[in-house]
């Protein structure tokens, strides 16, 4: 039988940190077994806000490493950037004129990142979660696995496949484009929000998400961060003064502490249970060094790795090179459907 067809990407944006290996690269990993998987770095999505050439191609070939480190077969599944595949931003149009000006305004990412001076924001900006959509349906991707804070892009996606379906119905049967199960020529993807830790939080506030922006470095771990810096950065994440509850109830209220907690049980793959039975009632002067310990233990070794691949570049650019191939070999005879569903002359 047919596996199930997964599609994901990760911006190569500055440090890649805990949020995004718990969140989503610990899941790619994971999906691997029964699935036949499309890793995507996401560089046209990258320069939606500013990025240096220089760094936006070091940055690229960092989370393509990061990506094997963690244990992703480039050879079975396939690793790739976006731009070395042109059918992202032709059925980005496409979309584009399918997506309605109303649902985009509502994106609250694109609220968030634009900030107060929305009338400077990129016009790529506003327009990001269509290229998203586009990255998906580009393959008839049948799963997303994502961190939580992408779930409204992926609805969005659902929408856009869906208004595709319905304003070329006709054509789409006429041409015998109909997929089986769903009678659309695009399947409606489903989000995967799961796994050890969906919604990684900011070790200096534990209400904001961790990410790439913070302009504090001590909000974050990132992967290539060395055991002193990740000792030094948890034994200064903030808490509050009381001990650690016994069961996970006590942790409601107490973000900075169930965030800790968090960490340590995906890390672990244990329950925040377990943690709790283990850590119930100590202080965080007990807690932080043996937390500071197993995120030095699990992060070494793929730390160590990424550094191996990273000192031969040609070698990331021949596995992306690669999979761009194979990637334009799925998505080539997709788009050509598009195109012919939409009336295009070819
Ligand atoms: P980005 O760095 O924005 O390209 O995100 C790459 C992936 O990591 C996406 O699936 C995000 O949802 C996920 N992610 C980013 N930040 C976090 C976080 N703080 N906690 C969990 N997942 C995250
Ligand atoms: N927007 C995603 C993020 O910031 C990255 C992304 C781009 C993506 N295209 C995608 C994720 C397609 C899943 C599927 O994290």
């Amino acid at each position: 039988m047919k596996k199930p067809r997964v599609f994901s990407g990760v911006q190569p944006t500055g440090n890649l940190h805990l949020g995004n290996y718990l969140g989503a690269i610990v899941r790619f990993v994971d999906l691997q077994k029964d699935h036949e998987c499309i890793y995507c770095v996401v560089d046209m999505h990258a320069i939606t806000v500013w990025q240096d050439p220089k760094e936006l191609l070091r940055s690229t070939r960092e989370v393509t490493a990061a990506f094997l480190a963690a244990g992703i077969d480039a050879k079975e599944h396939i690793v790739f950037n976006q731009s070395q595949v042109s059918q992202h931003a032709e059925l980005a149009w496409v979309l584009n004129c399918v997506a309605r000006i109303g649902w985009l305004n509502r994106m609250t990412q694109f609220k968030e990142k634009a900030g107060k001076n929305r009338e400077n924001a990129s016009v790529g900006l506003y327009d990001y979660p269509v290229l998203m959509a586009a990255d998906i349906l580009a393959y008839h991707a049948e799963k997303v696995p994502v961190g939580e804070d992408q779930k409204q892009h992926l609805e969005l996606t659902r929408d856009i496949a869906q208004k595709f379906n319905n304003d070329y119905a006709e054509r789409i049967a006429e041409l015998g484009l109909a997929g089986e199960e769903k009678g659309g020529f695009f399947p409606l993807p489903e989000p995967l929000i799961q796994g050890p830790a969906t919604r990684v939080m900011s070790l200096r506030d534990g209400t904001k998400k961790m990410s790439k922006s913070d302009p504090s470095d001590y909000s974050r771990i990132n992967l290539s961060d060395d055991p002193d810096t990740i000792a030094k950065k948890i034994r200064k994440a903030k808490t509050d003064p009381e001990p650690l509850p016994e069961t996970v109830e006590g942790l409601e209220g107490r973000p900075e502490a169930a965030n800790l907690v968090g960490i340590y049980a995906a890390l672990a793959g244990v329950s925040h249970e377990d943690v709790l039975r283990q850590f119930g009632g100590k202080g965080f002067a007990e807690f932080k060094p043996a937390l500071a310990e197993l995120v030095v233990e699990k992060l070494s070794p793929v730390n160590a790795e990424m550094k191996r691949i990273l000192a031969d570049p040609g070698y990331i650019d021949e596995v992306l090179r690669d999979g761009a191939e194979r990637a334009r070999a799925i998505a080539a005879p997709i788009f050509e459907d598009v195109k012919r569903i939409v009336g295009f002359l070819m």
